[in-house]
């Protein structure tokens, strides 16, 4: 720190010093690992995505083992974490710097910004943390304190509002270590100045505060409610024949791009049309008999960011195997159990394939 370092700043690297976390990510200068500690820890929370950052890393210790790797590999590796895209444009982005960068990640913002899946979040943290350079990182936990201690109130679910953040971000970060103040702030946010119940009580910054001293710690930051997730309601046909199972890899244009599910049918609502199915399949090629989707069954709930999934299964022993045309046309394709749990899928499709002891290991 320099005399020119502001307070706050000054305030949040000595407390960084006494309280930050040991994490693996923070003894390296590597711009690959400091990458993918940063796409992993997008919308999960340290202790979620700890584990899969070692998985990577000893999976994957460079940026060409990462882009040598088959998609589903990676997918594999990444299931569980959700928004699969940031695993294929990590993929994506892998190749893409061992192709046209020689192997090594561009050295500032303004060109890491040029990266598939590289948002301004993520070349902020990896020009300060590998690069040393003078910019703001601004993640969930930055807007926080940011709001609180200097009480901005604009909304921080709005776009708009980054700029005014930004702004407030880049006065911050002192010219000498730009890597550890923003390690400190995010650091701060996260076991300091909490959302709920932050310890304003024992909080170094509590003077100077602007929302401890005006009593608003609760109201800061303002934060818009976002939209109502939308209700989908699938029927997974999972057709079998001599202890094999029929998968297909979705494609692009719906949630879980790339991952393995079942046979879908998909319904406005709650109520299965069993004969709109059974006509589809039988158009399909597919001989299914009526009585089997009748009776109740367990239903299962899966929730993500803009989506409540109700999903129903219904195994179809099949008395013999799809024909080859129909296989094609349906893009379904037959696995043994050892190779299903090599597949990457949707959790919600893990959890149905332990409960029907398919798989029993996962
Ligand atoms: N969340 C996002 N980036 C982080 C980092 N570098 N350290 C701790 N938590 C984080």
């Amino acid at each position: 720190m320099t005399e020119n370092t502001p307070f706050f700043s000054q305030t949040l690297i000595t407390w960084y010093h006494r309280h930050k976390r040991n994490l693996p990510w923070r003894s390296t200068t590597d711009p690959y690992f400091i990458w993918l500690s940063e796409v992993i820890l997008q919308q999960t929370r340290v202790n979620q995505g700890l584990p899969y950052y070692h998985k990577f890393t000893e999976a994957y210790p460079t940026v060409q083992d990462l882009a040598a790797a088959p998609e589903d590999e990676v997918l594999r590796l990444w299931q569980g974490l959700g928004y699969y895209s940031r695993a294929r444009n990590m993929h994506h982005t892998a190749k893409q710097i061992v192709q046209e960068y020689g192997g090594n990640f561009p050295g500032n913002y303004s060109e890491l910004l040029k990266l598939k899946g590289v948002g301004s979040y993520t070349a902020a943290a990896i020009a300060a943390f590998a690069f040393k350079e003078q910019v703001a990182v601004l993640d969930g936990n930055v807007f926080r304190v940011l709001s609180r201690v200097f009480g901005i109130s604009d909304d921080i679910a709005a776009p708009a509002s980054r700029k005014i953040f930004q702004e407030q971000a880049d006065k911050l970060v002192p010219a000498d270590e730009p890597d550890t103040y923003n390690q400190a702030i995010m650091e701060f946010g996260a076991i300091q100045c909490t959302p709920v119940m932050p310890d304003c009580l024992f909080c170094p910054l509590q003077q100077s505060c602007f929302a401890f001293t005006h009593g608003l710690v609760q109201e800061l930051p303002v934060k818009s409610k976002a939209k109502a997730a939308r209700p989908r309601y699938f029927h997974y046909l999972v057709f079998a024949w001599q202890g094999r199972y029929y998968m297909r890899k979705r494609l692009e244009g719906d949630i879980w791009q790339g991952l393995y599910d079942f046979y879908l049918y998909e319904s406005a609502d709650k109520h299965l049309d069993a004969d709109a199915l059974l006509a589809e399949l039988n158009a399909a090629g597919i001989p299914v008999a009526a009585d089997h989707f009748s009776g109740p069954r367990k239903e299962y709930k899966h929730v993500l960011s803009h989506q409540k999934i109700t999903a129903k299964f219904y195994l179809i022993q099949l008395s013999e195997r799809l024909k080859n045309e129909v296989e094609q046309e349906t893009r379904l394709a037959i696995y043994n159990p050892e190779k299903i749990d090599e597949l990457p899928k949707p959790v919600l499709i893990s959890n149905y394939l332990k409960d029907a002891k398919i798989l029993l290991h996962l």
